[in-house]
């Protein structure tokens, strides 16, 4: 195949508005807190939707989408399947990347950290509170393994259904992770692709900010 290289056209000039030090939080969980409300506010289709990469134990990565179900200043929380391949690369590399992109706004955030998981109440308590259609994908859905076909996801939830009462507990494969973040990065377009970037590291258990280059 020819080499593909037409993306003239899809060219996008940033320029709404700038990331200044002056006007920063010194607190990074709530300069994100912050950006992520006013997604929120401009009714930025999945708002909490984020790149999430782990890597496995012999150095290759791999990212997917998970959704950001809980944040607070302890780490940023998504829930999936334990044994998914992202759940068995997080147990032999317990080191993430998460990155969220508001095109519309033209700002992105990073943010790396250690993973655990969560305490098996908060999961426990989360899993109760989502549809009961998603309770039962979570709990018959072999995530990430080959399956034959689409029936055969058909036949283990009707079998499911059938040998199952109305209480469906959150099954041990499955559940949330917490990462603790150890740095934050938030990227705000710019005129000449001159774009703002802030950086929160850790000092002594401090948060510290510097700026990096375009
Ligand atoms: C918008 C969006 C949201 C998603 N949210 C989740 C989620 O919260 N948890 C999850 O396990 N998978 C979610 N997925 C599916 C994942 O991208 C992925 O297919 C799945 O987790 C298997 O990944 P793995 O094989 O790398 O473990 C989402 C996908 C999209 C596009």
């Amino acid at each position: 195949m020819a080499l593909k290289d037409d993306f003239k056209k899809i060219r996008h000039e940033y320029g709404k508005t700038q990331l200044l030090e002056s006007e920063i939080n010194t607190n990074p969980f709530i300069q994100f807190s912050s950006w992520l409300q006013h997604a929120i506010d401009k009714n930025i289709a999945d708002a909490n939707a984020m790149t999430l990469a782990t890597c496995s134990l012999t150095g290759k990565p791999s990212a997917r989408i998970v959704l950001l179900k809980k944040y607070d200043d302890q780490g940023f929380c998504f829930f999936t399947n334990y044994d998914s391949r992202k759940g068995i690369e997080l147990k032999s590399n317990a080191y993430a990347a998460i990155v969220f992109f508001w095109p519309e706004l033209e700002r992105q955030i990073r943010i790396e950290g250690k993973v655990e998981k969560l305490p098996s109440n908060v999961s426990d308590k989360y899993f109760l509170e989502r549809p009961l259609g998603s309770r039962i994908a979570a709990s018959v859905s072999p995530q990430s393994k080959a399956i034959e076909n689409r029936d055969y996801l058909n036949k283990i939830i009707r079998d499911f259904k059938s040998q199952t009462n109305k209480q469906i507990k959150r099954p041990v494969f499955w559940g949330g992770y917490r990462i603790i973040p150890e740095l934050f990065e938030f990227w705000q377009g710019r005129e000449n692709r001159l774009n703002d970037r802030i950086e929160y590291y850790l000092e002594k258990n401090e948060w510290k900010t510097r700026r990096l280059a375009p």
